[in-house]
C-alpha cells in the first residue's frame, strides 16, 4: 500500500520519516493514486515490487490478484507513459511463469507454462512490459527472479514457516508445523543479494530481461531437514501433513540458470543453501529469544 519515493513531503503523515525517503500512499488497483504518485515524484527509476505474491492464496482470490499483480503493473507502466517522465522500470516477474516447466534450467529462453492465478498474472504483466518496451521504447526490464528469502519473508511462505516453527521448538516449544507438498524443489537464494541486481539492471543502457538464482535446486524436505539438523531434532517429530495446504496444481521443480545476469550485470550469487538456512534460522531464534522462549 505504500509507495517510496524520494521527493520530499510523502503523502503519508502518520509513518516515521527518514532524512532521504518518503512514503506516499497508493494502491496498485487505484490508478488515480499511482498516476498522481508518479507526476509528483517525476522519478528516475520505478521498482514494482508490489504484487498479491502468495501462490496458493491466488486460486482463493483469482480475480484480485490479477487485478493487482497483473493490471496493477499496466497501470504503473501507464503513468509513467502518460506522465512523460523517462523513468526506467524494473518490473518483479518471477519463476513461477516456468510453472510446468518445458526446461531445466530454466534461462531467459524457456517457454513460459504459468499453473497459478498468480503466474498468469505475472504473465500477463511480463507482457505488458515487454509490449511497452518495443511499442514505446519505453526502459523497461523484466527480472525474472527465483525464490530469494531473508528474514523478512512473510510466515506463510514455506522457508519462514519452517524456520520460525523450528526456532520455537529450538527453545523449548513444543509445537507442530502443518506443511503441505514436501516434494517441491525450489531454487532458493538470498534476497539482498537479487535486490542489488535489480538496481544493476537499471544502471544498463538497454531494458532487457534476466534470471536471478542459484543454480542450485532442493526440495522442501530437504530444507526441514537442514533446519533441524541445526536444531539437533528430528522433523519427522515435530511436522504435520496437510492436505489444504497442498495447490491445486503445483509447480514441481524451479532451478534457473543466471549465466546472463553473470555476463552482463558481474552478478553471481554469495550465500549457499545451507548457510542461507542457517541465517534465517538465526534470525528467527534471535526473534524467539526476544519474544519470550517459543512464541515466535
Ligand atoms: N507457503 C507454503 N506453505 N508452501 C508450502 C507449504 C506450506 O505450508 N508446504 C509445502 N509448501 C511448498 C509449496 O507447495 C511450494 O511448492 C513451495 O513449498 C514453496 O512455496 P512458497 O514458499 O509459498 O513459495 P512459492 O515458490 O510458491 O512462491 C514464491 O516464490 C516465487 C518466485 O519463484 C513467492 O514469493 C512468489 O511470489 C514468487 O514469485
Amino acid at each position: 500500500k505504500y509507495v517510496i519515493g524520494s521527493h520530499e513531503g510523502g503523502l503519508v503523515t502518520d509513518m516515521p520519516s527518514h532524512d532521504n525517503l518518503f512514503l506516499y500512499y497508493g494502491d496498485l488497483s487505484d490508478f488515480s493514486s499511482i498516476s498522481r504518485i508518479i507526476t509528483t515524484i517525476r522519478p528516475d527509476e520505478v521498482y514494482n515490487l508490489a504484487a498479491m505474491s502468495d501462490v496458493r492464496v491466488s486460486f482463493d482470490i483469482p480475480e484480485y490478484t490479477g487485478d493487482v499483480s497483473g493490471l496493477g503493473a499496466l497501470r504503473v507502466i501507464e503513468a509513467v507513459r502518460q506522465a512523460g517522465v523517462p523513468a526506467k522500470i524494473y518490473q518483479a516477474s518471477t519463476s513461477e511463469l516456468y510453472g510446468k516447466v518445458l526446461e531445466v534450467p530454466q534461462t531467459e529462453t524457456t517457454p513460459f507454462n504459468p499453473r497459478s492465478p498468480y503466474a498468469i498474472a505475472k504473465q500477463y504483466a511480463y507482457w505488458m512490459s515487454k509490449s511497452y518496451r518495443d511499442g514505446y521504447g519505453m526502459f523497461i526490464t523484466n527480472g525474472i527472479l527465483f525464490n530469494h528469502e531473508s528474514p523478512r519473508r512473510g510466515p506463510n511462505f514455506v522457508t519462514r514457516k519452517i524456520t520460525r516453527g523450528a526456532a520455537a521448538i529450538a527453545l523449548g516449544g513444543d509445537r507442530k508445523i502443518y506443511l503441505g507438498n514436501l516434494d517441491a524443489k525450489r531454487d532458493w537464494g538470498y534476497a539482498p543479494e537479487y535486490v542489488e541486481a535489480m538496481w544493476r539492471m537499471l544502471q544498463l543502457e538497454k531494458p532487457d530481461d534476466y534470471v536471478l538464482a542459484t543454480g542450485e535446486t532442493h526440495t522442501i524436505r530437504e530444507f526441514l531437514e537442514e533446519a533441524f539438523r541445526h536444531i539437533g531434532k528430528r522433523w519427522e517429530d515435530h511436522v504435520e501433513i496437510k492436505q489444504e495446504l497442498f495447490r491445486p496444481s503445483e509447480v514441481d521443480i524451479l532451478m534457473g540458470d543466471a549465466s546472463k545476469a553473470k555476463r552482463d550485470l558481474g552478478w553471481e550469487p554469495q550465500t549457499t543453501f545451507k548457510d542461507l538456512v542457517k541465517l534465517l534460522l538465526d534470525a528467527d531464534i534471535e526473534l524467539a529469544k526476544q519474544n519470550g522462549s517459543g512464541q515466535s
